[in-house]
Order: structure tokens, then sequence, then C-alpha cells
């Protein structure tokens, strides 16, 4: 195991201890999600009682490989817990989501969450966000070439994502990325307003003011960032 995925297995694990029997949980995606997601699957089958709203297709797939009762919207409209992984995370807790394409249903799973915890590793950290990452946005393929070119007007060096067969990469939603090069973000809550007045876009990967925490796993150890 690489110092990378010790510290998403040390911080997946951290992050199982947040959760309470009786809990209604957003799953979120990713690489470090996935060892809170194989945590939290053994300690249902030690007793623990759950249910969780997942992210995207392949959190489902884990969650049902686990033994993680799932649920919908249709049963429950507000969550307990949101656990979810991030690409950039700032002073402020301000985040970039999304290189893992599940942007848009995160986002929505981390809005209607009353507490939203953040799992990373430390070069995750960032003195500003979009300095270490591009920002992913999610929009409908119809309106692509304006949306790129709206972004573009912006500032940023905008990207369509693609699958590894050269195809344009479509979310869950049956959505495009537009992968947006910043270089920084100074005032993300206005750039996430304006990226997301852009008409066809779903959603930015910009996550301003809705994480609570933040785990942070260094080598040994984790602590605990609070908004
Ligand atoms: C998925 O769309 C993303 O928002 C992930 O939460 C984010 O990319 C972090 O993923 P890793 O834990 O795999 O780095």
């Amino acid at each position: 195991m690489t110092d990378a995925t010790a510290q998403k297995r040390l911080v997946g694990l951290a992050a199982a201890d947040e959760v309470e029997s009786g809990m209604v949980l957003g799953l979120g995606s990713g690489t470090t999600v996935y060892f809170f997601l194989e945590e939290l699957g053994r300690r249902v089958r030690a007793g623990l009682r759950v249910a969780g709203i997942p992210t995207s297709r392949q959190t489902a797939e884990l969650a049902t490989e686990f033994g993680i009762p799932l649920t919908t919207f249709e049963l429950h409209q507000e969550l307990d817990l949101d656990v979810d992984g991030a690409d950039e995370v700032d002073s402020q807790l301000n985040l970039i989501k999304g290189h893992g394409g599940a942007l848009l249903r995160e986002k929505i799973i981390a809005r209607v969450s009353k507490r939203c915890l953040i799992i990373v590793d430390e070069r995750k950290l960032s003195p500003t966000l979009g300095c270490q990452s591009s920002l992913p946005v999610e929009v409908l393929p119809f309106a692509c070439p304006l949306a790129a070119r709206e972004l573009g007007r912006f500032g940023a060096v905008p990207e369509l994502r693609h699958a590894p067969d050269g195809q344009p990469f479509v979310t869950d939603n049956g959505n495009w990325i537009v992968d947006c090069t910043f270089h920084a973000l100074d005032e993300p809550a206005a750039a996430e307003a304006r990226i997301e007045r852009i008409p066809g876009v779903m959603a930015s990967g910009l996550f301003v003011g809705l994480a609570s925490e933040v785990l942070v796993a260094g080598d040994a150890t984790v602590r605990r960032l609070v908004r």
C-alpha cells in the first residue's frame, strides 16, 4: 500500500467513527470514500443500523457489495451526515470536487445534509482553490459549445473530459464534464455563482460553504478542521 493509499484508508476509517446507529447518510464517491464504505459495511454487518443515499452508480454498487442498506429521496429528504472526498480544500473549507465525475449528485446530497464531513489526505490542502487542480463543470451536452465559450470568457481554459475510448465522458446523469483550468480562484463564492448562471451548466465542482468539517490524514494521524 502506498503512503497516499494508507492515508486514504486512515481517514476513511476515522470517518466511520462519526456514524451513529439510526443515521441516514450521504455516501460520497471516490478512492478515499471507498475505505469509508468498506469499514461502514463491516460495522453494518456487526449490527450498526444506517441507510445511505449514494452519490454515484459506482458508490451504489460498492455499498451493495459491502452490505450497506440504500435509501432514496422518496423516503428521506434530509440526511444526518454526508461523508465525501474532495480534490482541493482551502483554509475556509471551500472545495473543488468532481474529478471522479459525480459532482452534481454530490452537491445535491451535500446541500440536504445536516453535516457534511469531507475526508482527504494532506495533498488536497491548498492555499487557493484552482492552483492544484482543474475545476470540473457538468454541462448538458446540448449546450456544451455555448457553456465552454462562456467559461473561456470567464478566464478558464476549458477542456472537454474524455473517456478511455476517446468519446466524451458521460456522467451518471447523461451529461458531459468540462474541466476548467483557472490557476487560482480567489473569490470562490462569486465564481460558483457566475459559473452556475451559464446556460447549460448543471453544476460546478466548487463547493462553497457546504463542508462543515474536514478530516485530514497525515502519515499516522488524522486532524479535524472545523468551519
Ligand atoms: C468525485 O466526483 C469527486 O468529487 C471525489 O469526491 C473527489 O474527486 C475525491 O476523490 P478521491 O478520494 O478519489 O481523490
